[in-house]
C-alpha cells in the first residue's frame, strides 16, 4: 500500500519533474537533434572520478555536455582494488569508450578526509573511510606538523588524491590499455569549494614505467 506523502515532499518531487521537463524542452529548442544524437552514441574522452559531494557536480564544473564525460562518484574519491563497482567504470570507460584521460579529483573541505581524521564512529562508512586513514598513516610526519585542522584535512584531501590516481595506475585495466599501445592519462585535481576553482596537484601518469616494480605487470 502507498504511504502518503508529505507535501513538502511531494512539491519538491513534483518540482524534480517540472525542471526536467522544462530542460528537454529547451535542449531540443536549441538542437532539435540532441536527444536523438545522444541516443546513438556517446563518446566521451573524459573519465571523472570524483566526490559525492552535492556540491560539485563534475559536468557543470569543467563545462562538458551530455556525453563528453563519463562519471564515478563515491564518497572521496576511493578507487579500491577490490570494488568491483569502480572496477566495471573503469573498465568500460577504457575498453569499450576508450577514454584519453582518467581524472581523479577530490576536493577542499571533504567531509569524507574530516570524518576519516576524526575518531567519532559513523558506522559502516568506517570501513570505507579506512582507506583515506591509511594514507594519512603513510603520511602522517607531514600531516601531524600541521596545526590548523582544516590545513591538516585540505592536505589529506591532496595525498588522498595522489594516493588514488596510483590506485588507478596499479589496476590491471589500466595496465593492460599502456601494454597493448592506448593512449591513456591519468591526472590528480583538486577542486575548491570556496571559489569554485580546480587545481591540477601535477601528477599525470601515462605509462607503466611510472609504476613501482612492486605493483608492475608484464603482459
Ligand atoms: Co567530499
Amino acid at each position: 500500500m502507498a504511504r502518503a506523502r508529505s507535501n513538502t515532499v511531494t512539491s519538491l518531487l513534483d518540482q524534480c519533474f517540472e525542471e526536467n521537463r522544462k530542460w528537454a524542452r529547451n535542449a531540443v529548442a536549441k538542437d532539435p537533434q540532441f536527444f536523438k544524437r545522444l541516443e546513438a552514441l556517446q563518446a566521451p574522452d573524459l573519465l571523472w572520478i570524483g566526490c559525492s559531494d552535492s556540491r560539485l557536480p563534475p559536468n557543470e564544473i569543467i563545462g562538458r555536455k551530455s556525453g563528453e564525460l563519463f562519471v564515478h562518484r563515491n564518497v572521496a574519491n576511493v578507487v579500491e582494488h577490490t570494488d568491483v563497482n569502480c572496477l566495471s567504470v573503469l573498465q568500460y570507460a577504457i575498453d569499450v569508450l576508450k577514454v584519453k584521460h582518467v581524472i581523479v579529483c577530490g576536493h577542499y573541505g571533504c567531509g569524507g578526509v574530516r570524518a576519516a581524521m576524526s575518531p567519532q564512529p559513523l558506522g559502516l562508512i568506517d570501513n570505507w573511510l579506512r582507506h583515506i586513514r591509511d594514507v594519512h598513516l603513510w603520511n602522517r610526519e607531514e600531516l601531524g606538523a600541521i596545526t590548523d585542522l582544516d590545513e591538516r584535512a585540505n592536505r589529506l584531501a591532496e595525498l588522498n588524491v595522489e594516493a588514488q590516481v596510483a590506485n588507478v595506475c596499479h589496476t590491471t585495466i589500466v595496465q593492460d590499455a599502456w601494454s597493448r599501445g592506448q593512449k591513456l592519462t591519468v591526472h590528480g585535481w583538486i577542486y575548491s569549494l570556496s571559489d569554485g576553482l580546480l587545481r591540477d596537484l601535477g601528477t599525470v601518469v601515462e605509462s607503466s614505467e611510472q609504476i613501482p616494480s612492486e605493483y608492475r605487470l608484464f603482459y
